[in-house]
């Protein structure tokens, strides 16, 4: 008999991770699917970085390293905060993880407790919501539709707040939507959090480089509240690195104190060639940033156009990150052969089993009227791929 926790049988799994199970076992199959659900770059990660792994095996770097990361990827981030985000930390408030992934969780589970409430901007990124419910905190979701550019106000936030609430999550650029917040923005948000010392900021700055407008801001700038902000980064989409598994927060101290803590007694220090290749992306040419940036920005006008040309699909111009989200419900309540489109879920699963073309259904992200599109791949997957998501919905009334 099985015999889960409540905490585990609360917990849904993970949309965005099953959607490319699901296509790789029908890629298995011989069937030609081409995979728009993932959430990694499609690039290898650049030959410098790999190196620096190589030599850390050869140097017997196999030993644990300390908990929150050793010395010199520690310092290596405090350098690169300095230089591009122009933010001043010490090594000793720098925790690396295995991925960000874990350095949310971490803060999440070091700040919230039951009774507290988390503010999440939907849409959001899947995961978000799952680990405030693992830290038996409260979701408090403020939804930004496609009209708003996904992205919330200063007014939606500040009615949101309440005695109880802990922490504010803010994701941008942003997973799903490929929103970025502009520095004006930041700081109408900024005043507001300003008058509620007890709110805890993690801002989610993860696609930092992938930004077509230019300059990345963080909300961290603003002096009035950057001792209760956490910046969450890593290297798994700017450097390509997505299976080394290496993201840092930088922290408050006594929030540094506490995720390294919890990691102490959890995962221990995260895998030590992989630290050592991220001291080489932080630190080495950072040109390979630019390159692939510019090819998801070619990427990005190409997949916008191919959409734009679909009837009722609805979309906005993402200014970073490498996803679209379009706004699809016009389609739902249509149908074909008898096989009825009532949601994204079953229209993410139309177009997987009769475009062979795998996407994610909205309502992972708090947004059911829209799908993610992932354009992390090749311009002719791109290409083919929206053909085929075109016939798939005509085919649909
Ligand atoms: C918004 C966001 N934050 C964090 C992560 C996790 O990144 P990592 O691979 O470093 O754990 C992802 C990965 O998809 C993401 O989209």
């Amino acid at each position: 008999m099985e015999q889960l926790s409540a905490r585990l049988a609360g917990l849904s799994p993970s949309e965005t991770l099953a959607m490319s199970q699901k296509s790789n076992e029908l890629k298995a199959r011989g069937i030609d699917v081409i995979n728009l659900s993932v959430g990694e770059p499609d690039f290898n990660t650049p030959g410098h970085i790999k190196d620096a792994a190589k030599k850390a095996i050869d140097d017997n770097f196999s030993f644990y390293s300390p908990v929150p990361g050793y010395p010199d990827l520690r310092r290596a981030i405090v350098e690169k905060l300095k230089r591009e985000n122009n933010l001043d930390y010490t090594a000793d408030q720098i925790v690396v993880s295995n991925g960000a992934k874990q350095s949310v969780c971490n803060v999440l589970l070091s700040i919230v407790g039951p009774g507290d409430e988390v503010i999440v901007p939907a849409p959001y990124w899947v995961s978000y919501v799952e680990m405030v419910k693992l830290a038996e905190g409260t979701n408090v979701i403020v939804t930004a539709g496609i009209d708003q550019d996904f992205k919330i106000t200063p007014a939606q936030l500040e009615a949101a707040i309440t005695p109880r609430t802990k922490a504010f999550i803010l994701c941008s650029p942003s997973n799903p939507t490929g929103s970025v917040y502009g520095k004006e923005e930041l700081k109408g948000l900024a005043a507001v959090l300003a008058k509620y010392p007890n709110v805890i900021v993690v801002a989610d700055e993860i696609y930092e480089h992938i930004n077509y407008v230019g300059k990345h801001e963080s909300i961290a700038q603003f002096e009035e509240i950057k001792d209760r902000v956490v910046v969450v980064n890593g290297v798994s989409k700017a450097y390509a690195m997505t299976g080394w598994r290496i993201g840092f927060i930088a922290a408050p101290l006594w929030i540094a104190g506490a995720c390294n803590k919890l990691q102490g007694q959890y995962t221990s220090g995260p895998n030590s060639i992989a630290q050592k290749a991220s001291v080489a992306a932080f630190s080495g040419d950072q040109s390979c940033v630019e390159e692939m940036r510019r090819a998801f920005l070619r990427r990005r006008d190409l997949i916008v156009k191919l959409c734009r040309e679909i009837p009722g699909v609805k979309l906005n111009v993402p200014q970073g990150a490498f996803y679209i989200f379009p706004e699809v419900d016009g389609y739902y309540g249509k149908s074909v052969d008898g096989r009825m489109i009532n949601n994204a879920t079953d229209l993410a699963m139309y177009l997987l089993e009769a475009g062979h073309v795998a996407t994610v259904g909205g309502a992972a992200f708090g947004a059911p009227e829209c799908i993610r599109l992932s354009y992390a791949t090749s311009d002719e997957n791109i290409i083919e791929a929206v053909r085929r998501i075109k016939e798939a919905l005509a085919k649909l009334n």
